[in-house]
């Protein structure tokens, strides 16, 4: 039997809150493109920077983001993930690693959200440890947490409160990653799978 399960997903939504709509996650996206051009969208610059996304939260980011970037760039991807596909963190999983043409390189890693910023703390240690001459972390969504994290963003699209979203790339069980919006899932409906 297949593991999925249509019903519920919809169920999950019909509970769940919008909390940024599409113009304002739309909205957000210019943003972080703005920040991007605003360094690398300079006459003489010869960053030629390698952009990575981290897949597959990334997905729908990277593919908005992209074409609003106005410098030479190079992309690839990258695939990490913690806990496959539960609202829990866990361990952080290698899919793909990255290519050794990072060394030397300015990197821009592109991540759908930042919660408690394991995985792109891994991240950014790994392409370090690789030789990546600097590494910028660009997310859509950083979660305002309490407790500090142990990386930052450097540029970011919304802070978003202490929720489970989905939509823009971001999945619960694996639904919902073609949502425009922005949705807080009921904490109810998280308990069970
Ligand atoms: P972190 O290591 O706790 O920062 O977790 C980051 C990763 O967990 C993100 O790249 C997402 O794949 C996933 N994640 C964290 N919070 C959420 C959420 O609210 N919705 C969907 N995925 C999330
Ligand atoms: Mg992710």
């Amino acid at each position: 039997m297949q593991d999925f399960h249509v019903d519920r997903a919809r169920k999950l939504l019909q509970n769940a809150e919008e909390i940024f709509d599409a113009a304002e996650v739309q909205q957000a996206v210019v943003g972080v493109a703005d920040k991007l051009n605003a360094r690398f969208d300079k006459p003489g610059d010869e960053s030629f920077p390698l952009v990575l996304g981290v897949m597959g939260g990334a997905v729908v980011f990277v593919g908005q983001l992209l074409p609003q970037l106005r410098f030479p760039l190079e992309f690839d991807y990258i695939h990490v993930s913690r806990y496959g596909d539960d609202d829990q963190g866990g361990r952080v999983v290698w899919k793909v690693i990255p290519r050794p043409n990072v060394a030397g390189r300015t990197i821009i890693v592109l991540d759908d959200i930042l919660d408690e910023g394991e995985t792109l703390a891994h991240v950014k240690q790994r392409l370090l440890d690789m030789g990546a001459a600097e590494v910028i972390i660009a997310v859509f969504a950083d979660k305002a947490l309490k407790q500090s994290k142990p990386v930052k963003a450097d540029i970011v699209g919304l802070t978003i409160p202490n929720k489970f979203v989905v939509g823009f790339g971001m999945d619960v069980y694996g639904y919902w990653r073609n949502l425009p919006g922005l949705w807080a899932i009921r904490q109810e409906d998280l308990k069970q799978k």
